[in-house]
């Protein structure tokens, strides 16, 4: 390994993506923190670190995390399986200076193949109206509208569930 590559747990599967400066792995506990700072900056949402932890242990594999070459994350994408063959995802962002690069499309590429791995028939998420950028990100990837969610974001802004078969 050259010393410009990242650090690696064994236990993580790096995959390079952004001209190589951005890795997929899977969700470790330590990440918590930093993506709590991404959730407040990108969703405008504050959650317990618990409830990252408990989501994690559900369906780790639906946990991705795109870290830099440092370790920390950037972007991460937290995907649940509580419905059979239904996969949903909770939370989907990516830092404001590293977004437009592909890295988002690395995540939902990355987590709609562990979907079908899995034997998922379908994926669901939720998105804010206003949320035009978000939309037409989905749309690229095949969701489109299928209810509108009144009141669904702690704001009181609408939402739209949006979904995809595989
Ligand atoms: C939605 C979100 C996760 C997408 O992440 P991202 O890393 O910016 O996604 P990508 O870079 O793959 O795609 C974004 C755009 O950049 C473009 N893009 C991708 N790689 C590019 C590159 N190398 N050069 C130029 N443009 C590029 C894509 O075509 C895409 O444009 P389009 O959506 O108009 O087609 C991100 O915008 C975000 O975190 N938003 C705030 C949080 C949020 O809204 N989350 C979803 C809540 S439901």
């Amino acid at each position: 390994m050259s010393s410009t590559e990242p650090r690696a747990d064994s236990s993580y599967a790096l995959e390079p993506i952004a001209g190589g400066e951005v890795f997929l792995r899977n969700f470790h506990p330590r990440d918590i923190p930093r993506l709590g700072e991404i959730v407040a900056e990108a969703l405008r949402e504050h959650y317990e670190p618990s409830l990252y932890l408990s989501l994690s242990q559900q369906w780790p594999q639906g946990f991705l995390i795109a870290q830099d070459r440092m370790g920390v994350p950037q972007g991460f994408l937290l995907g649940v399986n509580q419905v059979p063959g239904e996969a949903r995802v909770l939370m989907f962002a990516v830092d404001g200076r590293w977004r437009d690069r592909g890295v988002g499309a690395h995540l939902m590429e990355s987590f709609l193949q562990r979907c079908k791995s899995r034997g998922m028939a379908r994926v669901t998420l939720e998105v804010r109206v206003g949320n035009a950028t978000a939309i037409r990100f989905y749309t690229r990837f095949g969701f489109s509208v299928n209810d509108l969610l009144r009141g669904y974001y702690s704001d009181g802004e609408n939402g739209y569930q949006m979904s995809r078969d595989l």
